[in-house]
């Protein structure tokens, strides 16, 4: 049988949580290339909590970042077997007249690492914590969603610049391995239901950065241990994406009073400076300064129970669909 172009689309747009009903499987041709064009089989599909945002769009799939190969080209920028960054969306092929397409290199790492660590997720955890955070050595560093695929990489780049990296994390495994594995000085388990206590004991001379990616109630809580002159890289506020209220934050006179900086930022903004960030996140890994971990599922079929399954805290490091 001929190779199809399996591709997953919005059956609807989700009100509140997500469900897997509201995907659908759509079975296609695989598309033919046209004059300058490319045809890449995508090999890894990358899952991010902001698709859950575009879910509220009108688009008719998940736009999302992919690595594959180049299968037919009528383009002499790229020649059959190069491995590419795309912009595909939940599918298995992509065609493209090459302009965004951007080549990555699978002898100098895993294809996989270039969604993860040495791709979005590592140069937001780079420029949020080092450009705006500002570590100094001796400063306590506290991020969220600490063993995800952000949250991982700034705690590691947080002791490489000499700080107390304390990482917050959904249950007791996720915490020991981001101590254990990533190195990270300390880590609270949120759910154990003593955040304000364990907060305190893991961070005894206050906090000078937050790196935050969940909001909400952690942030509350993070709010009465900041340091004056604390900076907040807000990254990301998973907690509310697939609720229908947002949550303010009741203590923000701690802010006032404590003169803390909080900008938000989104990684894009800093796409000229991206090589410079990449080459070191590329050496500090090369050096083991930067572990990282995958959570893998199998099959373009299988992308919505785990995008879910990442919302809900399922994963651990950078959750990934393997499509080939
Ligand atoms: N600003 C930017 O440019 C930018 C770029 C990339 C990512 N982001 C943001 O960065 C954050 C992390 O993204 P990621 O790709 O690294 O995802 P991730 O951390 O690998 O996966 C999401 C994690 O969020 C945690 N989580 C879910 N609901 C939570 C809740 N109610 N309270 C606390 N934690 C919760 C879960 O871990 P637990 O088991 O620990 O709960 C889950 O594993 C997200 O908010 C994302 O939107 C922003």
């Amino acid at each position: 049988m001929a190779d199809r172009n399996i591709q997953v689309t919005l059956a609807n747009r989700p009100s509140g949580w997500v469900k897997e009903s509201d995907f659908k499987i759509v079975d296609r041709d695989v598309p033919k290339p046209g004059a300058g064009q490319v045809l890449v089989r995508n090999l890894w599909l990358s899952l991010d909590p902001y698709m859950r945002g575009r879910m509220n769009d009108v688009r008719s799939y998940a736009a999302s970042v992919t690595v594959g190969e180049v299968v037919e080209s009528n383009n002499p920028a790229l020649k059959k077997g190069d491995h590419v960054l795309g912009y595909y969306g939940w599918q298995q092929y992509g065609l493209s007249d090459g302009r965004e397409l951007q080549k990555v290199d699978g002898k100098a790492a895993p294809l996989s690492a270039y969604l993860g660590t040495l791709g979005m997720p590592g140069l937001t955890a780079w420029f949020g914590l080092i450009d705006i955070g500002a570590p100094k050595p001796g400063e306590t560093v506290v991020v969220s969603a600490a063993a995800g695929a952000v949250g991982s990489v700034v705690g590691q780049i947080a002791k490489i610049k000499g700080c107390r990296a304390v990482g917050i994390a959904g249950g007791k495994d996720k915490c020991t391995h981001v101590v254990k594995d990533l190195g990270f000085d300390a880590c609270i388990d949120y759910k154990a239901g003593n955040l304000m206590k364990d907060l305190a004991e893991a961070t005894p001379k206050g906090i000078d950065i937050y790196f935050e990616n969940v909001g909400g109630d952690i942030l509350e809580a993070v709010a009465l241990r900041l340091n004056p002159f604390a900076r907040i890289p807000l990254c990301g506020l998973i907690s509310q994406y697939n609720s229908t209220q947002m949550h303010g934050l009741n203590n923000l006179v701690l802010l006032l009073i404590n003169r803390v900086k909080l900008q938000g930022f989104i990684v894009s903004d800093y796409a000229d400076r991206a090589p410079a960030a990449l080459a070191e996140l590329v050496k500090w890994v090369a050096q083991g300064k930067i572990k990282y971990r995958e959570t893998i599922a199998n099959g373009i079929e299988n992308a919505p129970s785990a995008f879910i399954g990442m919302l809900k805290g399922a994963n651990v490091g950078k959750q990934l669909v393997k499509l080939a």
